[in-house]
């Protein structure tokens, strides 16, 4: 019986094997091991930004590396922590322990290794912030390597390129300044008082916005935003603007706007559209759901084909997934999968 690969959309997908490193030197010899016997690898957090597509013909290696190691300097704190803790209780010990500055990023599922990658952010805040370095290990030499500029973009850094393939992230060094300004420009955060507000409770304000907005993957399987939010030029803004004087929209450093995928999906009237067992969510777009544990991954990337092409349709911008598509023996490009007829 083949092992089932962790995976927050539910659904049932297996692996040769399924291993859990618990060391820099376990990693190194599972992945050793794999190779010996020509299989492909992946490394894995908690899966929970990861599509696969068909069952993985290879060796899935969970990073479980742990610990978390606190240091101070006179303006902060710095955190050096093992790719395998968890992301929620890391920002949850903190904030308990009275270290402020991860509390916007609040219960997003994961492991503390795959938040470089694609650089999470909620709330108006994003892992680059906190970035001190991250260690990453060169996995068909063991070299361990320092990586101290992320190269960090919206949901992208080096480690989706250059510190990608080939290699795996071990510890994250984090550091957070001791003079504390609370973060409160997104959405109704905007309502708490910043001169009264802790960071325990914008923490606790996060956890129920995200609870009531967000669905729960272990009651529906799903992968957080499917699609990310795209940033078209101006010029292409104010065309969608004159036509939906409401549309919401966030101005870029680079003079570009974001744009709300969810909002433009649910303009397309597909909240609770289903395919199979895959469906948008019915009270936030971006979001899809194997609503009762049945979905196949067919169902998710025909649903995700057709979400897309609806939005193309409407307002010519093709949607970019955020979520990994994994294939038989390892990533595949999920733009290029949805471009396919079917
Ligand atoms: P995985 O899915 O296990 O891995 C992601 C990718 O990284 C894969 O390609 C994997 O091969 C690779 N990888 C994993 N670990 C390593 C490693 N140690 N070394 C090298 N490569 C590795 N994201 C946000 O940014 N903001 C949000 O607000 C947010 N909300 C979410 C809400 C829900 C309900 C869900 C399900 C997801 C949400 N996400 C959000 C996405 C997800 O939580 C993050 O992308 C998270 O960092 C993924 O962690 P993971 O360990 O599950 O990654
Ligand atoms: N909206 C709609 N209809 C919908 C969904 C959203 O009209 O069905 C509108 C909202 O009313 C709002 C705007 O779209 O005006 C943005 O919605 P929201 O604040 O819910 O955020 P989002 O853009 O959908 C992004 C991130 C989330 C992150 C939140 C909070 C991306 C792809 N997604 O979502 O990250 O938690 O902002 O900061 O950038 C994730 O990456 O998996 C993720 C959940």
């Amino acid at each position: 019986m083949k092992p089932l690969i962790p995976n927050t959309f539910g659904l049932s997908v297996y692996a040769k094997q399924v291993e859990t490193a618990t060391s820099v030197a376990q990693l190194f010899q599972y992945w050793q091991r794999a190779k010996a016997q020509n299989l492909p690898v992946l490394i894995l957090g908690q899966g929970s930004n990861t599509l696969f597509t068909s069952d993985f013909d290879g060796v899935v290696i969970l990073n479980r590396i742990m610990g978390t190691v606190v240091r101070e300097t006179e303006s902060h704190i710095l955190l050096h922590v093992g790719a395998g803790e968890n992301w929620h209780q890391l920002v949850d010990k903190t904030i308990s322990e009275g270290i402020k500055g991860l509390e916007n990023l609040a219960l997003i599922p994961g492991c503390v290794g795959s938040a470089p990658i694609q650089n999470i952010g909620a709330y108006g805040v994003e892992f680059q912030k906190f970035a001190d370095y991250v260690e990453v290990v060169e996995l068909a030499t063991g070299k361990i390597t320092t990586v101290l500029d992320g190269q960090y973009g919206y949901r992208d850094s080096i480690f989706k390129h250059q510190y990608g393939e080939g290699y795996a992230i071990v510890y994250v060094g984090l550091t957070l300044a001791k003079q504390w300004q609370p973060v409160l420009a997104y959405g109704d955060l905007k309502n708490l008082n910043p001169a009264t507000v802790t960071a325990q409770e914008i923490f606790t304000h996060i956890c129920r916005v995200r609870q009531q907005k967000l669905p729960d993957p272990a009651v529906m399987g799903n992968g957080g935003s499917f699609f990310k939010n795209p940033v078209v030029p101006t010029a292409v803004f104010e065309t969608m603007r004159a036509n939906y004087p409401n549309i919401p929209h966030y101005p870029q450093a680079s003079g570009e706007i974001k744009l709300a995928a969810g909002w433009l999906i649910d303009q397309c009237g597909l909240k609770g559209y289903q395919i199979g067992g895959a469906c948008v969510h019915k009270d936030q777009a971006l979001v899809l759901v194997n609503t009762h544990h049945q979905a196949s991954a067919q169902d998710v990337v025909t649903l995700a084909r057709y979400v897309r092409n609806r939005v193309a349709e409407k307002f010519s911008v093709w949607l970019e997934p955020e979520i990994r598509f994994m294939g038989k023996v390892g990533e595949i490009d999920a733009v290029k999968l949805l471009a396919q007829d079917s």
